[in-house]
C-alpha cells in the first residue's frame, strides 16, 4: 500500500486492528516468539494445541489469544527492530543498534538525498527510508542481483508495497554512482561493504560540500585503512570513528542486573564531511608520522605511529630520581620501626613458647570455615 497524500508510506499498516495479511508476532508464556501472517481459514499449531487466525483478525494489537490447550499468546505487530532480525537474509544485516546510530550520526533528515551501498538484505535501507520520508530520495546500489531481490522483497513487505523515495540499482557503486547522481548533488552517502576505501573518488564527486560520508566496517584493519585513505584523499575532513555496545538488563523482582549475555561486537562506524572544492584540509596538530600499517616496514610500528606519546629523557631522569628517593625513605622508615620494636620487646629466646594462636600473632582473625551454605562464587543462573 503506497501512502495517501497526508499519510506517510507504511504508516497505515502499522496501526489499527489486525487485518488479513498482517505479520503478527506471538509471545508465549515462556517468552518464545513465533511470527505468523494472518490468513482467513488458517490455524497456528504447536505440539500444544492450536488457534484459528480468525480469533485475531479484527482484534486490537496487544490482544491475548488462548489456544485449545489453554496456552496464552500475546499478539503484536513486529517493530522494525524485530522485523530486521527475523526477515529472510542474503547477507549479514546492520543491527538495529547500529542503524539507529547511523540515522542519527549521518544526520539523515526528512527530504534528504541519500545514497547507500551495498544493500545486502535491506535492513539498513528501511531505517534510511523511514528517515528520508516520502519526500526524500534513497538510491541504493548493490552489486549482487540475488541480494538486491531479497532486499526488495523485505522492504516492500515492511512498507506494504514500493516506497516512493526508493530506487535500487544493480552494479558496483563506483560505476553506478556517477551515472545516477549529478556531481555535488547527494547529501549523505552510507556504505556497508568490505572495501569502502575503493569508492572514495566516486563518493567525493557525488557529495555536496559539507555532505556526510558514513561507513560501517566490521574490523579494526578496515577501519584503519579507511581512515588513512580518507586523510590522504584531500576532499574529506578529519574522520571520526566509534563503536557502540548495548547491554540488556534482566528485570525480575530484586534481581535487576545486566544480562549475562550480550552482542559484544557488530561493527565500527566512521563519519567524515566532504570539504568544499579547492580547499586543503586543515593540518592536524598531532598527526601520526606513519600513514598506513606496512608489514614490510618494521619502523612504521613505532610509538608515535601507534599514537603513544614518547616519554622525554628529562621526565625519565626525574621519575628515576623520585623512585630511588621513595625507596630510600621507605627503607629508613622500616629500619627505624624494627629498631623501635626490638627495644620494646623482651628477648624471648628461640625456645620460649608464645601463648598466642598463630593467626592472632600475625594480627589476623581466624577465618570462617566454608560450609555447605557458603555463598556461591558466581551469580546464580537466571
Ligand atoms: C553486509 S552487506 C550489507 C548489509 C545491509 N547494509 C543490510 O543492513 O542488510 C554488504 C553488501 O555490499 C555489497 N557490495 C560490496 N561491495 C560493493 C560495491 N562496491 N558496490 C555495490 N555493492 C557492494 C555486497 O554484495 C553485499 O551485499
Amino acid at each position: 500500500m503506497t501512502s495517501s497524500a497526508d499519510r506517510p508510506t507504511g504508516a497505515d499498516i502499522r496501526r489499527g486492528p489486525f487485518r488479513v495479511g498482517d505479520k503478527v508476532q506471538l509471545t508465549d508464556p515462556r517468552g518464545r516468539m513465533h511470527t505468523i501472517v494472518l490468513k482467513p481459514g488458517a490455524t497456528f499449531h504447536t505440539h500444544k494445541g492450536f488457534f484459528r487466525h480468525e480469533e485475531l483478525i479484527g482484534r486490537p494489537e496487544g490482544w491475548v489469544v488462548t489456544n485449545t490447550a489453554d496456552v496464552e499468546y500475546l499478539a503484536l505487530r513486529p517493530l522494525l527492530s524485530d522485523y530486521v532480525l527475523s526477515m529472510p537474509r542474503g547477507a549479514a544485516v546492520v543491527y538495529p543498534k547500529d542503524a539507529g546510530q547511523i540515522v542519527q550520526m549521518a544526520d539523515i533528515f526528512p527530504g534528504a538525498r541519500v545514497v547507500e551501498a551495498g544493500v545486502g538484505s535491506g535492513a539498513l535501507t528501511m531505517s534510511l527510508l523511514r528517515a528520508v520520508g516520502d519526500q526524500g530520495e534513497l538510491h541504493s546500489i548493490e552489486r549482487r542481483e540475488d541480494f538486491a531481490d531479497i532486499a526488495r522483497g523485505n522492504v516492500e513487505t515492511f512498507f506494504g508495497g514500493p516506497h516512493p523515495a526508493w530506487r535500487l540499482s544493480i552494479g558496483d557503486l563506483s560505476d553506478v554512482l556517477p551515472t545516477v547522481a549529478e556531481p555535488g548533488s547527494v547529501d549523505r552517502v552510507v556504505l556497508d561493504m568490505l572495501a569502502p576505501w575503493e569508492n572514495l573518488d566516486a563518493v567525493a564527486e557525488a557529495l555536496v560540500p559539507g555532505g556526510v560520508f558514513l561507513a560501517y566496517v566490521a574490523t579494526a584493519t578496515q577501519l584503519s585503512r579507511l581512515a588513512e585513505d580518507l586523510r590522504v584523499h584531500g576532499r574529506f575532513a578529519e574522520p571520526v570513528a566509534w563503536e557502540s555496545m548495548v547491554r540488556g538488563w534482566h528485570l525480575e523482582g530484586l534481581a535487576v542486573r545486566p544480562q549475562h549475555r550480550m552482542v559484544g561486537h557488530t561493527g565500527f562506524l566512521l563519519t567524515s564531511r566532504r570539504l568544499a572544492d579547492g580547499v586543503v584540509p586543515p593540518e592536524r596538530k598531532r598527526r601520526p608520522q606513519g600513514t598506513k600499517p606496512d608489514a614490510d616496514a618494521d619502523a612504521a610500528w613505532g610509538e608515535e605511529e601507534l599514537g603513544q606519546r614518547p616519554v622525554s629523557d628529562k621526565k625519565l631522569r626525574r621519575v628515576r630520581r623520585d623512585v630511588a628517593e621513595s625507596a630510600q625513605a621507605a627503607a629508613a622508615s622500616a629500619a627505624a620501626a624494627s629498631a623501635a620494636e626490638a627495644s620494646r620487646l623482651p628477648d624471648a629466646g628461640p625456645d620460649v613458647q608464645r601463648d598466642v594462636e598463630p593467626g592472632v600473632e600475625r594480627g589476623l582473625e581466624p577465618g570462617p570455615v566454608p560450609g555447605p551454605d557458603a555463598a556461591p562464587e558466581r551469580p546464580a543462573a537466571d
